[in-house]
């Protein structure tokens, strides 16, 4: 297993280590809508190894933060609360493999800390959908971890588009604030799990907590 033998990760190691190697997926990015990319990321198979963590380490709750700060908490999980090391190889597969797609559209874009991104859960009896809301970064992103659900669309109304038909391990990347207003429309059955990652200005603090 790579990068093996570091305290940090904790008793149970790097549950997504091994995984990982076999993670990335490739394709061209392209624009769906204004300002709305859609950039291939992983494949389907370790989306699905990152559910199983998720669910393996449990702990969906609001970040209590964003409880009063934010109008639309969900039901999330740090992923470094999931493994550490993973949180550190996706903060670098993201400066390697995402930063560049996101430079080459918003030029001179300038991309500062990454907020410890979080994966989302969604259901008809406990969260079933996100209300209207802006996301505190410069760039955020959005990765839809599987498809065995109905309903729970990410709904984009000025740029009249939602995340249909998106494959899961795509990301989804926007600017956080006032032009990307959105929702998540209510998961009607089984449940929804995505990824959230949050980019910060470069010459601004990121929202708390920042991948170390
Ligand atoms: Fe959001």
């Amino acid at each position: 297993m790579p990068e093996s033998g570091s305290e940090e990760a904790g008793p149970r190691g790097s549950p997504l280590g091994a995984a990982y190697e076999d993670a990335a997926a490739s394709g061209p990015w392209h624009e769906a809508a204004p300002d709305i990319l859609l950039i291939p990321f992983w494949k389907s198979g370790f989306c699905g190894a990152l559910i199983d963590a998720a669910e393996s380490a449990g702990g969906f709750e609001p970040y209590p933060p964003d409880v009063s700060n934010n109008a639309a908490p969900g039901q999330e999980l740090r992923i470094d609360r999931i493994d550490r090391q993973f949180a550190q190889r996706l903060e670098a597969d993201l400066r390697q493999r995402l930063v560049p797609a996101l430079q080459a559209h918003w030029w001179p874009l300038k991309p500062g800390k990454t907020r410890m991104p979080f994966v989302l859960r969604y259901s008809p009896e406990t969260q079933a959908g996100l209300d209207p809301h802006h996301d505190a970064a410069l760039v955020s992103l959005a990765m839809p971890l599987n498809a065995d659900y109905e309903g729970g669309r990410l709904t984009f109304p000025r740029q009249h588009w939602d995340s249909r038909g998106v494959e899961e391990g795509t990301f989804i990347a926007f600017p956080g604030r006032v032009s990307h207003v959105h929702w998540v429309t209510p998961v009607s059955a089984g449940l929804r799990y995505a990824l959230t990652v949050w980019i910060a200005a470069a010459d601004q603090p990121p929202t708390d907590p920042i991948v170390p």
